[in-house]
């Protein structure tokens, strides 16, 4: 097979100069080698794409007529795309179709994309500024942008082709996407997460998924810088991740639960030993004593699993100073709080809920769905003694990621979890753009539950003037 860089031949780049003009501009796009595709915003437009479409199916289907396919794969990239190109230059001669120069190379780079790469979904992949990409169909391509979500001008030739990218997609991880097994999670060579469903599950056209790998995950400073946490926060945060608390982090789908997991494992001592336990290895742990482990999906037979529980489970035969579970989703949570209950501090996962007070009862509904049949209080108790924080990430409506809270679990009163929160973001209104004004603000707690931890690890002084500042802040 091509790889992905098989169309970025030298004369692409002078067609992506001369094509980017006719293109609305697309902000803080990264360098890339294809052409990008037109992104209609005006209704206008869609007339001249649908010509444009019509167009192309013709050239291509010609063109697979025309051309060897077999070949063509044992050709190099370069080869290959020249060799498309003097048949497209032939054909479009042909049918006297009269385009100009610019749009004959938009199509051969568009048809070289389809033929040796991921077809139209390429020049998304090439952009760094994408953290999600969303095909509902052949004609619905959605991303994800700086928090917001738009939709693009892309679109697939039919639901036909979609299907076969996914196809080659899913193929590179063994697995099939067809009707027989139409859902299907893989894994792009970059390290993209990918998740089809097809129909007829999915009524209208396989419906694709890409949370894009981003290489240079976010620091905590420039989260600061961002505004998702404030200055005071992150040092707590800081602190919390070097004294070996146990840390959920709670949040929805894409509030940043990996990346603020990635950062606080940053603190951690380059001396200790670490597992962490993924579904798809997406932390980079900089510390020199780390094994990495990662969930498999059963294969085309149905067989061969290994869940997270197996893995987490497994972690602690391997002698464990911190285990980092990437996500926990199911009856893993029981392992996960057991470790954390049992001499192996400072473990942390991430889980999907909307506030700390949700996260407590996600863990409860994890750990009674997997079949344990512990009482309700025994399982609370139970996580009561092993998580000491919870921070809650939210992508608010405005697209901006926050730290919403640094939440503490403190104990039992009754049958209810008592929890102190350290620090908030309130939300305080609206400019005029439709952003949110807010501030993180801390609630006052003097000394925090984890205070003996933090000195024992002779961080005390540290937090008390983390809590300070931030209190002379409010008071301001
Ligand atoms: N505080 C932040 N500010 C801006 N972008 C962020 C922030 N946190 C995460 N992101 C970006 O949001 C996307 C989703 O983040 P991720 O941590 O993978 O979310 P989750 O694990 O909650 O699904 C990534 O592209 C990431 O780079
Ligand atoms: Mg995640």
């Amino acid at each position: 097979m091509f790889g992905k860089k098989s169309c970025s031949g030298e004369k692409v780049d002078e067609t992506a100069v001369e094509a980017e003009t006719a293109r609305e501009p697309q902000a803080g796009a990264a360098p890339i080698q294809v052409p990008k595709p037109v992104v209609h915003s005006a209704a206008a437009k869609a007339e001249k794409a649908e010509q444009y479409y019509s167009l192309k199916k013709e050239i291509f289907s010609a063109l697979i007529a025309t051309i060897d396919v077999a070949a063509l794969s044992n050709m190099e990239g370069e080869q290959a795309r020249n060799e498309i190109g003097a048949i497209i230059n032939d054909i479009v001669a042909a049918k006297k179709a009269g385009i100009s120069l610019a749009e004959q190379n938009e199509l051969l780079s568009d048809i070289c994309n389809d033929i040796l790469g991921y077809g139209p979904l390429e020049p998304l992949l090439a952009r760094d500024d994408i953290a999600d990409i969303m095909v509902n169909g052949a004609s619905h391509v959605f991303i994800e942008v700086g928090g917001k979500v738009q939709e693009t001008g892309v679109r697939f030739r039919d639901n036909e082709q979609l299907l076969n990218i996914c196809q080659r997609i899913v193929s590179q991880v063994g697995r099939r996407v067809d009707e027989s097994s139409p859902i299907c999670d893989a894994r792009l060579a970059d390290g993209s997460r990918v998740n089809v469903i097809a129909p007829p599950l999915a009524i209208d056209g396989p419906s694709l998924t890409i949370r894009k790998f981003k290489k240079e995950k976010l620091k905590l400073d420039q989260l600061v810088r961002f505004g998702s946490i404030s200055p005071e926060g992150a040092e707590i945060l800081k602190i919390i991740g070097r004294v070996r608390c146990n840390v959920l982090i709670s949040g929805g789908t894409g509030s940043g639960k990996t990346t603020l997991l990635n950062c606080l494992t940053g603190y951690i001592d380059p001396g200790e030993r670490i597992i962490t336990c993924e579904d798809a290895a997406e932390l980079q742990l900089q510390q020199p004593h780390v094994v990495r482990l990662e969930t498999r999906p059963p294969n085309i037979e149905g067989q061969g699993e290994i869940t997270m529980r197996a893995l987490v489970k497994n972690c602690l035969r391997m002698r464990p100073e911190r285990i980092i579970v990437g996500e926990v989703r199911g009856p893993e949570a029981f392992d996960l709080l057991q470790a954390m209950n049992t001499g192996h501090d400072g473990s942390m996962g991430t889980l999907h809920a909307n506030s700390p007070r949700e996260a407590i009862s996600r863990i409860e509904a994890m750990i009674t769905m997997g079949g344990h049949s512990l009482p309700a209080k025994a399982i609370r108790e139970m996580l009561v003694s092993s998580v000491d924080v919870i921070v809650q990430a939210a992508r608010l409506r405005d697209g901006s990621r926050r730290i919403t809270h640094i939440t503490e679990v403190l104990g039992m009163e009754g049958d209810v979890v008592t929890t102190q929160d350290l620090f908030v973001y309130d939300i305080q209104g609206e400019d005029e753009k439709g952003n949110l004004i807010g501030r993180h603000r801390s609630t006052g707690i003097g000394r925090p539950a984890f205070w003996d931890r933090a000195r024992y690890y002779g961080e005390e002084a540290r937090l008390a003037a983390a809590l300070d500042a931030a209190e002379m802040k409010v008071a301001a």
